[in-house]
């Protein structure tokens, strides 16, 4: 066993050590893991920098002599001369004037409701603030601060570990999907509001954290609203728990009357000045013009960097190619400095998404024009980013946004005009580090009449299946009276209910089942989750997995407009007459052929398949495989020689998807019409469906001018009602072509199942 060196006569240490083992469990080797998360002796506990101070009775004055002194009380090391430079432009954020004034407040009360201008040190300072007086690291507990979003997680965690000078995933962290950086030290943890939900499934009370931060809370993403109508139910639990609504832009009084009268603090001011314009008339095509404002700024603007606002992943890379060989030759012809287009959007991985914080080029030659950088983004970059160096917005008015019809069960994502709250988001992300511009694409008038105040919260839009599943595993069993701060529309919430309840994931009293309980611990749609689990039941646990993730990540087939009959050439080599699914995993196969590891960017390039997203997969895979190892689901395949091989897997994608099923109409090419829902529906272009199949799953409702479903893959009725009694029960089905479809399926079933039992018999 160690020990420390001391100077202490040798007698003396083996009696203590000898008296020790038998007192303190802690110095028991065979208990010590009980005691892991304790700070370990010798790691600065700040307590002598903290004498004096009496959690949660603390003053600015007392934590700034601490911040301003010369050894960092949280390593015991000296501080460094970056904290020093970076301390002196904290002091000048708007929220450090009222340091007290939120000191006062956050000791009074259990739940604050604090806004502060976009810019003014909301997500960096105020946690900080906390912890001065809070002092999680003397109570063995954590400040939480959470975030709608992966990238804003990350960075933040990043630059306030640089102020409080010391090392990311030590005392500061960050948690999000899938990346976990935090250690035992960690006292402040930003986070996003999904990964906060998905700890308290498993600690209700949210014991580990003394303060929870809800930052961003004007987006009212389901996970926070989630959370809202949760940390209301534990304040009640934990007298000694305490919360924080944060936001620029949130609609304040409505949160402090759902918090119980909580009090507000609103902080005026900011650091930098935004300018504001706007166009004279509305633009006809918003993507065209926000291409001609950023190719403008670039010619006729002072240095600093763009960041453009558009819709989707395609939009933007689109637009991205398009800007990108526009300032090239701006540079060549007109000698304007290089610019750097980078993209962002959620489907990029982390590490991606970070390169929008290298720094812009540097001029061509010395004392050239500068450089610089032009991030084109979804609305991910629209709340809690700072980026330093961006001075000019462009902001078109547009998101995508979900939109789900519970009566057809479709969600879908459409183009949609902004709110209020989200354009003055997106001007803020100028004009921090500097005065700044944003360009609004559309005119004042339209600003001031025809763009809501506030977005409309994520869970009025949703389909709530995974909502409902979630909330069930977090103990509460009365969805109705669960205080939402906007309850979903009864029929949302009876839709969710009832597919819960098909999934069998919920009993008919509405109750979490065996099935359900293990469904909600992945972090996938319930009917993605119900076909993995189901999976080993029909031998293919081994490549529903492999589908599963790639169902989780965006599209592997690339198609770039000019070369779209080579790419269709290439994913024909891969294609399997039964459809989409199967195709896929025939793509992921190849990706781990040895032939194809050799080299997978080439091997990518030349069959037009996105690396990234088969990387992300691949990624994604292995997290799931993690869970279903800790859960004991076998892992198992039928012999690919085996005739069943693709069967199998078919019958297995019926067990999670048997709600998203076609049948082909009797007339008209293509025609399907969706089982219980009847839409009609087309076949995307893109299947590669070799046959007119009578019936087809599908894993996409695709709404555009036609109705489209997406990545499909011929099933057999009867599979339905072997797999799915319940919901293919025949006399509940309304349409007449599909319920005597369905009685001949079923009476085929019924014979072969007497032959089975015959031809038993007789053996
Ligand atoms: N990575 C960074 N580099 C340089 N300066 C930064 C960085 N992050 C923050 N700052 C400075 O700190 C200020 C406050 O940032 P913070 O993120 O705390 O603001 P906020 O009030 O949360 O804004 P928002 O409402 O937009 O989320 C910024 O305006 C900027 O001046
Ligand atoms: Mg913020």
């Amino acid at each position: 066993m160690a020990h420390s060196d001391s100077d202490e006569g040798g007698v003396r240490i083996k009696r203590q050590k000898v008296k020790k083992t038998e007192s303190d469990p802690r110095q028991n080797p065979y208990l010590a893991h009980m005691y892991a998360d304790e700070t370990p002796s010798g790691v600065a506990d700040g307590r002598s920098a903290f004498a004096g101070f009496e959690r949660h009775n603390t003053t600015a004055a007392q934590a700034e002599k601490v911040e301003d002194g010369e050894t960092n009380p949280f390593t015991n090391e000296p501080f460094s001369s970056k904290y020093f430079s970076i301390l002196k432009t904290r002091r000048d954020l708007p929220v450090h004037a009222q340091r007290d004034e939120f000191l006062r407040l956050y000791q009074q009360s259990q739940i604050l409701v604090f806004v502060g201008e976009t810019g003014s040190g909301k997500t960096t300072q105020i946690p900080q603030f906390v912890i001065w007086d809070d002092l999680p690291h003397t109570q063995r507990k954590l400040v939480a601060c959470t975030q709608p979003r992966r990238v804003a997680a990350m960075s933040v965690a990043q630059r306030v570990a640089a102020e409080m000078d010391v090392k990311l995933g030590e005392e500061v962290g960050y948690s999000i999907r899938f990346e976990d950086m935090t250690g035992p030290k960690t006292f402040l943890k930003y986070m996003t509001d999904g990964m906060l939900l998905r700890e308290a499934m498993h600690d209700h009370d949210l014991t580990r954290y003394s303060t929870i931060i809800l930052d961003e809370a004007h987006e009212r993403t389901m996970a926070t609203d989630v959370l809202m109508g949760l940390l209301k139910e534990v304040v009640q639990r934990r007298p000694d728990l305490k919360i924080i609504i944060m936001s620029a832009t949130l609609d304040a009084q409505k949160f402090q009357r759902y918090f119980n009268d909580a009090p507000l603090l609103a902080v005026p001011g900011r650091t930098h000045p935004v300018e504001i314009f706007y166009t004279p008339e509305p633009e006809r095509d918003y993507v065209e013009a926000a291409v001609r404002t950023v190719l403008q700024i670039h010619a006729t603007e002072p240095e600093g960097d763009i960041l453009l606002f558009l819709t989707g992943e395609e939009e933007i890379e689109d637009t991205a190619r398009k800007i990108s060989l526009e300032a090239d030759e701006m540079m060549r012809e007109a000698d304007a400095g290089p610019m750097k287009v980078y993209t962002l959007y959620g489907s990029l991985p982390p590490h991606m998404q970070q390169r929008i914080f290298e720094p812009a080029p540097a001029p061509r030659r010395p004392g050239g024009r500068p450089g610089r950088k032009c991030i084109i983004s979804t609305n991910i970059a629209e709340t809690s980013l700072t980026i330093d160096g961006i001075v000019y917005v462009v902001d078109p008015g547009f998101s995508k946004q979900n939109i789900y019809n519970p009566r057809i069960r479709v969600q879908s994502l459409l183009v949609s005009p902004i709110s209020k709250a989200s354009a003055q988001q997106r001007a803020g992300r100028a004009g921090r580090t500097r005065p700044g511009k944003c360009f609004r694409l559309y005119p004042e008038s339209a600003f001031k009449k025809e763009l809501i105040d506030q977005t409309y919260p994520e869970i009025l839009r949703s389909n709530l299946s995974s909502t409902v599943l979630e909330l069930k595993k977090l103990g509460i069993d009365d969805l109705v009276h669960f205080d939402l701060m906007d309850p979903p529309a009864p029929e949302t919430l009876m839709r969710a209910l009832e597919e819960l309840n098909y999934l069998a994931c919920l009993d008919d009293e509405g109750n979490l089942t065996p099935l359900g309980r293990l469904a909600s611990e992945f972090p996938l749609d319930p009917a993605l989750a119900v076909m993995l689990i189901s999976s080993p039941e029909f031998y293919c646990s081994n490549e529903i997995l492999s589908i599963t993730a790639l169902l989780s990540v965006p599209q592997v087939f690339v198609r770039p407009a000019r070369e779209r009959k080579r790419a269709d050439e290439m994913k024909n080599l891969f294609a399997h007459p039964d459809g989409d699914h199967l195709t896929m995993l025939n793509v992921y196969h190849a990706f781990k052929s040895a032939d194809a590891q050799a080299d997978l960017r080439q091997w990518c390039h030349d069959h037009f398949l996105s690396l990234r997203s088969l990387q992300s997969a691949d990624n994604v895979r292995s997290q799931l495989l993690r869970i279903m190892e800790r859960e004991e689901l076998e892992m198992i395949s039928t012999p690919f020689e085996d005739k069943k091989y693709y069967e199998n897997i078919r019958r297995a994608l019926c067990a999670g998807f048997f709600m998203q099923v076609a049948k082909k109409e009797s007339q008209g090419k293509s025609q399907y019409m969706t089982v219980k829902d009847n839409q009609n529906v087309l076949l995307h272009p893109s299947t590669v469906l070799a046959h007119d199949a009578e019936w087809v799953l599908y894993n996409e409702f695709v709404l555009t001018t036609k109705n489209y479903i997406r990545t499909v893959t011929a099933v057999k009725p009867e599979w339905l009602l072997d797999i799915a009694p319940a919901y293919y029960h025949i006399p509940s089905f309304e349409n007449r072509e599909i319920k005597s479809a369905l009685l001949r399926a079923a009476e085929r079933l019924s014979r072969k199942e007497k032959m089975r039992s015959d031809s038993g018999r007789r053996r």
